[in-house]
């Protein structure tokens, strides 16, 4: 941006290039440190297409309705055509002056094709503009992030069909609990992260509707078509209530929050794969290309990545308290605070489209670690309940299976072997119903595969689940 010119302007004398354009009622020109904290155009010129976009509508409409001349709508459409040019090159001269990205648009205009360019303001005012330039502009990135969301989605099934049959140890209490398949963990993370694509998509129905025609607050005394507007634009409704449209912003809090839950799941797998490529775990290795060395240690391989986005969960959450706080007790209609809901909307947006870019990338690449699975898995007695259950099975009470079972654990404990390790003779002390048949229902392959059910980690399940996953993302594309 250009340093800004601190010419005193002189009253009466028309809008000079560097006075603001509401300064009409006004005695002396803004302090300077005045002019820095109220602007915006340092961050919001990034919704400077979706502006326009609502401008042409908003001209065509007003055109439409008799408001404008045609030729002014066509001069409007010229300049506009162009200004659109010279910020796609970077040749826009973004001045604070002007405040925002609206006044920026709306002065070029003006200097591109005179009156026109003034009288595109009629029956608008920023408190709309900008609250449809927003909507606009997050309609599109929560397409976009819906796409990622899938992408990534994608790659985990991939990787689940892959791995549906091997087998690693299900934790509770991150204790070894119970044995899973690779393929059924990871598709645990598809599901949270199909419903975040909902919730996403649920979210840009009530993004999707336009403010435009609330003018400042209360409508407007011309006879507009608003849903004109609405049409060209794409918003499926129009907004009800004039205060309403102008003033809330709980379409971008809804999305924070929204935003902080895909968050609490990246972090959640984040964290796993940190521990995952523990050397105590090494259940999986990532790719080198996702890893970074230690300055002094040389034999270490850093989990960077994973470890970035479960921190970079803490800024979005971030933003999300900041939003939510700055629209508590806000009364009706429009206030000042509401320019401050940009900042963390943009930087959730891209922390966000970072987040899921990288973690789609990274998902591909990991390379389970078998033989570590496999050892960790015949620790810790993982299938002691697949024994309760096979006495229960013969009869025995559950209740009293669970108790019989946990004193051949504590014998085990004693031998400094695993459950499935006591001989016959030694399992039958504890209950006499138990034969060797046991045995192979307590191996880690006969306890996945006993579980045999819509939702269970058999691998025939696991096979079937990623399946219907698939398909899931196949035809909810949108
Ligand atoms: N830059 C302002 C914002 O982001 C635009 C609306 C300004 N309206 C006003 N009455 N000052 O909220």
């Amino acid at each position: 941006m250009p340093p800004s010119a601190t010419k005193r302007s002189k009253r009466g004398r028309g809008a000079a290039a560097d006075e603001q354009l509401w300064s009409g009622r006004f005695n002396e020109p803004v302090d300077d440190l005045v002019k820095r904290f109220t602007a915006s155009v340092q961050f919001d010129r990034r919704l400077a297409l979706h502006d326009i976009r609502g401008s042409l509508a908003h001209a065509r409409m007003l055109a439409a309705c008799g408001i404008l001349s045609t030729r002014d709508l066509a001069a409007i459409e010229r300049g506009m055509r162009r200004i659109t040019v010279e910020i796609e090159t970077g040749r826009f001269r973004w001045s604070l002056d002007a405040e925002d990205v609206h006044l920026n648009i709306e002065r070029r205009l003006t200097a591109l094709v005179g009156d026109a360019g003034k009288r595109l303001h009629t029956a608008r005012s920023r408190n709309d503009q900008v609250a449809t330039d927003v909507r606009l502009w997050l309609r599109e990135e929560i397409d976009a992030l819906r796409a990622l969301l899938a992408r990534l989605a994608s790659n985990l099934i991939d990787q689940a069909g892959r791995h549906a049959k091997l087998i690693m140890p299900g934790f509770t209490h991150l204790q070894v609990a119970q044995p899973v398949t690779f393929g059924h963990h990871l598709l645990a993370y598809v599901e949270m992260f199909e419903r975040d694509r909902e919730r996403l998509a649920d979210c840009r129905r009530r993004v999707n509707r336009l403010p435009l025609g609330a003018a400042a607050l209360a409508g407007t005394t011309f006879a507009i078509d608003r849903s004109r507007v609405a049409r060209e634009l794409g918003f499926e409704a129009v907004s009800e209530n004039s205060l309403d449209a102008v003033s809330d912003r709980d379409f971008a809090i809804e999305f924070c929050a929204t935003a902080s839950l895909i968050m609490v799941h990246l972090s959640r797998f984040a964290e796993e794969l940190v521990l995952w490529v523990s050397p105590r775990f090494g259940f999986v290795r990532l790719p080198d290309r996702f890893c970074t060395g230690s300055s002094i240690m040389p034999q270490k391989k850093n989990p960077d990545v994973p470890e970035l986005v479960r921190g970079k969960s803490g800024r979005v959450f971030g933003h999300l308290m900041a939003l939510l706080a700055l629209m508590k007790g806000q009364v009706l209609a429009y206030n000042k605070d509401n320019q401050e809901d940009k900042e963390p909307l943009f930087d959730t947006v891209d922390t966000l489209r970072d987040s899921l870019t990288v973690f789609a990338d990274l998902v591909a690449g990991i390379e389970p670690v078998p033989a570590k699975m496999r050892a960790a898995v015949l620790e810790g007695h993982a299938t002691a309940t697949d024994l309760a259950d096979y006495l229960t099975m013969k009869g025995m009470p559950f209740r009293e299976a669970h108790e019989v079972v946990a004193r051949a654990v504590r014998e085990a404990e004693e031998l400094g072997c695993d459950l499935p390790d006591l001989p016959l003779q030694v399992l039958r002390r504890h209950s006499p119903r138990i034969g060797a048949d046991v045995y192979k229902l307590l191996t880690p392959e006969g306890s996945v595969a006993r579980r045999n059910h819509f939702g269970g980690t058999a691998p025939a399940q696991v096979k079937a689940a990623a399946l219907r996953a698939r398909r899931r993302l196949r035809t909810a594309k949108r």
